[in-house]
């Protein structure tokens, strides 16, 4: 595994698709650079590491400084409507300096690439090269395509692409965690989403490749895996040769196998996925982080019908029980819409309730963002306004805080490993690193030789509503 230079850590919100942290590195033994920004969840990020990887191969070294690229590209995302707008005025930046460079090449990947295709060249008239999630290994013919003059368009989407084979360069890398793609698309239909249509149907990835990449990882001294995927629980492979189904928690139990020292963790989980067999491997292994992100998006039972999340709003409190009975100490987070299509003051205020109930330790929260071609954008109509929308959504992020500030102050007196990730950005002074339920721990340099991927016990004694402040014991 190659590694290469820093930038800006990926933003947490930008997991979400509304934020992008330029991706970076160095090396000039190649002809040609290309510049690359990811925008959206951490599977585009991940795709970014695999796109680097195919560039490489193909003579393309990775530059920070967009300016002096032959080759600027953008990994879209298409959650919700801002996110495409972002991308846009990143794209009018891009146009000017071509009017100044012609040769440059600009491309547009990823989930805006796919839902828009060909008529993303129409739209954005600079645009050189559209290709879509499932088609990262066609780029270097397409780059040939367009150095000819010929606009490179393809956006065919997959059963079977899962880039097993290609080993990620890591970009934007602190050397301590890094994320495994374990599967792509999604087969569920969630009203709102418009993943489905710009990833295509869900495939599982070889379960050998997987588990090598992650003794890769370790082996070069990384102390973190992320499984990523748009719903892990569902993740399916057959070992043919051992004639074995590996579900999710097989999965879980071999990464957690390749060693103690290496942390795993895992995002996303549908809750009507989660099973409880994935519960009682990540009680077996130490080393599995205890931390359940499980998106509710509402607490209304009517609601979460409209959305054809496929569970009522009394079991999904049942799962959070059941989490909590199985699991006493683990961390749960969320995902939440505010303002969906019908939405009365009555269900938001069981959003609101399921949010108590459930008391989770951080959200991300989102007012509902229509997306064309969806099944409520072709069913339902848009019909709360943005005054409601805005007015519910701050509700639930006045709540959010509270709950994290609470969540917080329990965790006060208590003692936690934490893995070291990095120098805090307020001082250089402090640590940075999280505990097993992913909470941010910052702490006092205290121990001499600590360094970055060392495991430390760490004393709380105080807290923010996004931090907690400790002391290395
Ligand atoms: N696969 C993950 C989430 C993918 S998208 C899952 O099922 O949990 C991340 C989050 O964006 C979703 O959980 C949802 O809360 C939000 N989201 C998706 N589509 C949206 C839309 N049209 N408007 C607003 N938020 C949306
Ligand atoms: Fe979208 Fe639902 Fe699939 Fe998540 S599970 S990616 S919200 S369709
Ligand atoms: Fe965005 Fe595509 Fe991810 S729409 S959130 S980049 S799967």
């Amino acid at each position: 595994m190659e590694m290469l230079g820093m930038s800006a850590k990926m933003h947490d919100e930008a997991r979400q698709g509304e934020a992008f942290a330029p991706v970076v590195s160095g090396g000039n033994q190649y002809q040609k650079k290309f510049y690359i920004e990811s925008y959206g969840c951490q599977m585009n990020f991940s795709d970014s590491e695999i796109i680097a990887s195919i560039l490489h191969n193909n003579g393309f070294g990775a530059t920070v400084i967009y300016q002096e690229a032959d080759l600027v590209l953008l990994n879209t995302c298409s959650i919700r409507e801002k996110a495409e707008q972002t991308v846009r005025k990143r794209l009018t930046e891009f146009r000017k300096l071509k009017g100044a460079k012609p040769g440059m090449l600009i491309g547009v990947l990823g989930c805006m690439a796919e839902r828009l295709k060909a008529k993303l060249l129409e739209e954005e008239k600079l645009v050189d090269i559209v290709v879509g999630p499932d088609a990262y290994r066609s780029l270097p013919g397409l780059i040939g395509e367009a150095e000819t003059g010929h606009k490179a368009v393809n956006v065919l989407l997959s059963r079977e692409e899962t880039y097993a084979d290609i080993s990620p360069v890591r970009l934007d890398s602190n050397g301590v965690t890094a994320f495994i793609s374990i599967m792509r698309g999604c087969n569920n239909m969630c009203s709102f989403c418009v993943v489905p249509f710009t990833r295509g149907r869900e495939r599982s990835r070889d379960a050998y490749s997987i588990i090598a990449e992650a003794k890769e990882l370790f082996n070069s001294g990384y102390k973190e895996v992320t499984l990523l995927g748009q719903n892990v629980d569902s993740y399916y492979w057959i070992d043919e040769e051992k004639d074995e189904i590996i579900t999710f928690a097989k999965l879980l139990e071999k990464v957690a196998l390749v060693n103690d020292d290496l942390r795993v963790r895992f995002s996303t989980s549908h809750p009507k996925d989660i099973t409880e067999d994935v519960l009682h491997t990540m009680n077996k292994y130490e080393n599995i982080c205890k931390h359940i992100h499980l998106p509710v998006q509402s607490g209304s039972t009517r609601i979460l019908q409209l959305m054809n999340r496929t569970y009522t709003r009394e079991w999904y409190k049942a799962k959070i029980d059941q989490i909590r009975n199985i699991i006493p100490e683990c961390g749960i987070s969320s995902d939440i819409i505010a303002g969906f299509c019908t939405e009365a003051e009555e269900d938001h205020k069981d959003t609101i309730n399921i949010m108590e109930y459930s008391r989770y330790d951080m959200s991300y929260m989102f007012v509902y963002s229509e997306r064309p071609g969806t099944l409520a954008a072709k069913r339902y109509k848009d019909d709360i306004g943005d005054d409601v929308k805005k007015k519910r959504l701050q509700e639930i992020v006045v709540l959010q805080g509270r709950l994290s500030q609470e969540s917080n102050q329990r965790d006060i007196g208590k003692t936690f490993k934490v893995l070291i990730e990095g120098e805090s950005k307020r001082s250089a002074n402090d640590w940075m690193g999280r505990n097993t339920q992913n909470k941010v721990i910052v702490f006092p340099k205290h121990i001499p030789d600590s360094k970055k991927g060392d495991y430390v016990q760490v004393k709380v004694i105080d807290c923010t509503q996004a931090t907690l402040l400790g002391e290395v014991i």
